[in-house]
């Protein structure tokens, strides 16, 4: 199982995208689980909706219930890119147990490195995908079709929670919950970090390095 931690917009779901198609893991992210559940109307959309409008954690306790059922739902042995998953310290802790219940010993972490500066330019332009959930960017992921996304011909929007006051949240919010995971895992050996600065391809390729020469 491979973690990727970052700040909301370092760029964790586009290259698990870009792993997912070289390495052939297979991507995990909560927050896409978690709109797709919004936008189907189930009753954990409605009760996480609140949060993500207003760019905060949905509760510890119904994370749990849905990581849960998601990580019974894979097959055993398949390799795992979670990509927002765990966000807190109780998060992980969860994690552990769940990861020693599947026997799965082997967790690296992969912490996403960008400076505020970048991050705030990216999640300006960034325009997803509402019905296959890709991303893209006016400028420097930009899709073949203005508006369109390239993999399923849906309009592209600006997601809810991209609006610069929620952003601004968004950060501090994973500088006091989320940050604190890096010396976690780092303390447990865990911990792998890299600049993200790069186009997406390259950070991708410099992860996919890592994770193949294990
Ligand atoms: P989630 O969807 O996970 O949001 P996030 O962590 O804020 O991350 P983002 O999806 O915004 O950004 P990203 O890092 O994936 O960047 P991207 O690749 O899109 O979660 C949403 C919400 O769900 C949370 O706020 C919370 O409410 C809830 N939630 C989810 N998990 C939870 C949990 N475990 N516990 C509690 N609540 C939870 O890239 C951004 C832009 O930059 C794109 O436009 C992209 O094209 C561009 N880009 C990417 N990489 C590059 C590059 N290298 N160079 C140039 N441009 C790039």
């Amino acid at each position: 199982m491979t973690i990727l931690i970052g700040a909301p917009g370092s760029g964790k779901g586009t290259i698990a995208q870009k792993v997912q198609a070289a390495l052939g893991v297979k991507h995990v992210s909560t927050g896409a689980i978690l709109r797709a559940a919004v936008s189907n109307g189930t009753e954990a959309g409605k009760q996480a909706q609140g949060y993500i409008d207003r760019g905060e954690l949905v509760p510890d306790a119904a994370m749990a219930n849905l990581i849960g059922e998601l990580l019974d739902q894979q097959p055993r042995g398949a390799h795992l890119l979670l990509d927002g998953y765990p966000r807190t310290i109780a998060q992980a802790e969860l994690l552990v147990g769940i990861t020693d219940k599947y026997g799965i010993d082997n967790v690296r972490v992969v912490c996403i490195e960008l400076s505020e500066d970048v991050i705030l330019k990216r999640l300006g332009g960034r325009r997803s995908c509402p019905q296959c959930g890709a991303s893209f960017h006016v400028t420097t992921y930009a899709p073949k079709v203005e508006g369109i996304c390239d993999h399923c011909g849906a309009k592209l929007v600006a997601r809810p929670d991209d609006q610069p006051e929620t952003i601004r949240h968004r950060l501090e919010i994973y500088e006091e919950k989320t940050a604190p995971l890096i010396d976690w895992y780092r303390s447990r050996g865990q911990l792998v970090c890299v600049d993200a600065q790069e186009g997406s391809a390259a950070v991708a390729r410099k992860i996919i390095a890592m994770l193949s020469a294990d």
